[in-house]
């Protein structure tokens, strides 16, 4: 039936149309697989269908009604009003492209160029270009590091004290927190630390917008007494997807430098139906959130123990002493199989008809949200039962060899990320590059291969979960050259190495 007002004839697309990617998106929804990754709407099932019909008509411009993103005073004032009230900030914004440029904005506004950003090595990507293309040099903490998990857990007071300490000029901390794992450093112990010293403390907490709703989750950054903190709406909330949030939580930040940066940063065509979701996600998640999340939590709860003390292994508040967990991000082990996090991400994939939201080397990492049901969580965990009871019924002697030598094959990986981005960091001393001359410095293009000695002028690091393994004005080492290739053979996706294999290096003087 032809729709009203279009020239279309169809309500269908003719089969020889050529729309890849609108095809692949419709596959996958068609697929039937269980969503366990972001967008935290999940295909839409945590927004009531009202707001989603005629969902086109939403997609609008500055006209007179709508307001300006980059001068609000009307109707997007009120809804940054209304979400700044209901995270407990003094000012919030909308951002349309995702956490990645509330995390430009803040570091741009709270350090000037040639300033000094402490930071943690396994920062995301995004903190490493915002200080590049803000001028700013960090000083990196190294993160602390589970051998259980083989993950970087965050940072702890006392290194925070012994950078403070280096870097003292420097006029902020950033932390990530939670990490793409659902780890939380101390906040309110960072917090006391950075404000004893004058400093101001940005919180990267793009994974945690959903703690300001329900008080079994970790402390909201905010709440903890973070100066700025940015959060990806979409990645667990119903919002769409590139929504996120900047907010102030202290008078003692700039609030006009951060409207500068967010206004140079941002498109001067923001998405109405982004915005609108931002605003949406808010409404529903003051209203329901806490039940919802309570429903999940319980759920998650009542799977939980079905794993036992099997090869699989699920991350809790016990594995991480001294830092705190969001139950909601299910990060499971899976060395016990004898197996990488991306072979199980790939057969729970094909054979389950679950995603997870990614893999490494170690660990397959699943985002619940307020959104799931309490059947999502037993079908997620049914299916996770039935691989750890394969992995039992089905080793015989010959299978549990073939498990021990692709172990060994791989044991490389096994070698700790986070001592390799220690040595990076070495290089980086060495190199002695500040970032501010990084961007303009001619760069080729080279061989991974051949890449150990050269200078980077990028970020390379497997993705998801975007921290940087190898970052800008490092000397690339041969050990994480061979680390990198070991991570793509296994199945990894690594930023920052092209199709071809070659990577961005500065031009030999
Ligand atoms: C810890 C962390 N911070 C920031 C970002 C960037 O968020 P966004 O994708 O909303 O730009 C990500 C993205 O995955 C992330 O994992």
């Amino acid at each position: 039936m032809k729709r009203t007002g279009t020239m279309f004839e169809k309500n269908q697309m003719p089969h020889d149309w050529n729309t890849p990617v609108y095809k692949a998106l419709k596959a996958y929804a068609a697929s039937g697989t269980l969503p366990f990754h972001m967008p935290g709407h999940k295909l839409g099932a945590g927004i009531p269908d009202y707001f989603l019909t005629e969902i086109e008509k939403l997609d609008l411009t500055e006209i007179p009604g709508t307001d300006d993103l980059h001068k609000a005073e009307g109707v997007l004032k009120e809804a940054q009003d209304l979400a700044a009230s209901a995270f407990g900030a003094l000012r919030s914004w909308f951002v349309v492209n995702g956490s990645t440029t509330g995390i430009h904005a803040a570091v741009a506004a709270a350090c000037r160029p040639g300033q000094r950003l402490i930071t943690s090595r396994d920062c995301h990507k995004s903190v490493v270009n915002g200080m590049l293309m803000a001028g700013i040099t960090p000083y990196y903490i190294m993160p602390e590091y589970s051998d259980e998990f083989c993950l970087s857990t965050g940072i702890i007071p006392d290194e925070l004290e012994k950078a403070i300490t280096a870097a003292p000029d420097a006029p902020a901390v950033f932390i990530t927190r939670p990490n793409y794992y659902g780890i939380c450093s101390d906040i309110k112990k960072i917090a006391e630390i950075v404000h004893s010293h004058e400093k101001i403390l940005i919180v990267d907490e793009a994974h945690g917008p959903h703690f300001s709703f329900n008080d079994r989750l970790p402390v909201s950054a905010l709440e903890a007494g973070a100066d700025i903190c940015v959060q990806s709406a979409h990645k667990t909330l119903p919002a769409l997807t590139q929504g996120a949030y900047l907010h102030i939580g202290s008078d003692r930040v700039d609030q006009e430098r951060i409207g500068y940066f967010l206004g140079m940063y941002q498109t001067t065509s923001p998405s109405y139906i982004i915005m609108a979701f931002l605003d949406i996600a808010r409404e529903i998640m003051q209203r329901q959130g806490k039940e919802m999340l309570d429903r999940l939590l319980d759920s998650i709860q009542a799977n939980r123990g079905r794993l036992g003390n099997g090869a699989l292994r699920l991350l809790s508040k016990e594995s991480v002493p001294g830092f705190d967990h969001d139950a909601t991000r299910l990060v499971v082990n899976v060395s016990g199989l004898g197996t990488t996090g991306y072979e199980t991400e790939k057969v729970l994939r094909t054979e389950y008809r679950i995603q997870a939201e990614m893999s490494d080397f170690s660990n397959v990492v699943f985002i619940s949200t307020a959104a799931d049901s309490p059947g999502t969580t037993d079908r997620l965990f049914d299916a996770l039962a039935c691989l750890q009871q394969r992995s039992y019924s089905g080793a015989g002697p010959a299978a549990k060899a073939a498990g021990h030598e692709h172990m060994r094959k791989w044991s490389r990986l096994k070698q700790r990320h986070a001592d390799l981005m220690e040595q990076q960091m070495e290089s980086w001393h060495a190199a002695s590059l500040e970032y501010r001359d990084i961007m303009g410095a001619d760069a080729e293009r080279v061989r991974l291969a051949d890449a150990a000695g050269r200078i980077s002028k990028c970020v390379i690091s497997p993705y998801p979960p975007g921290t940087a393994l190898i970052c800008p004005g490092e000397m690339i080492t041969q050990e994480a050259v061979d680390f990198v290739m070991d991570v793509a053979r296994a199945g990894g996706n690594i930023h920052g190495v092209d199709r071809d294999g070659a990577v961005l290096v500065l031009c030999r003087k």
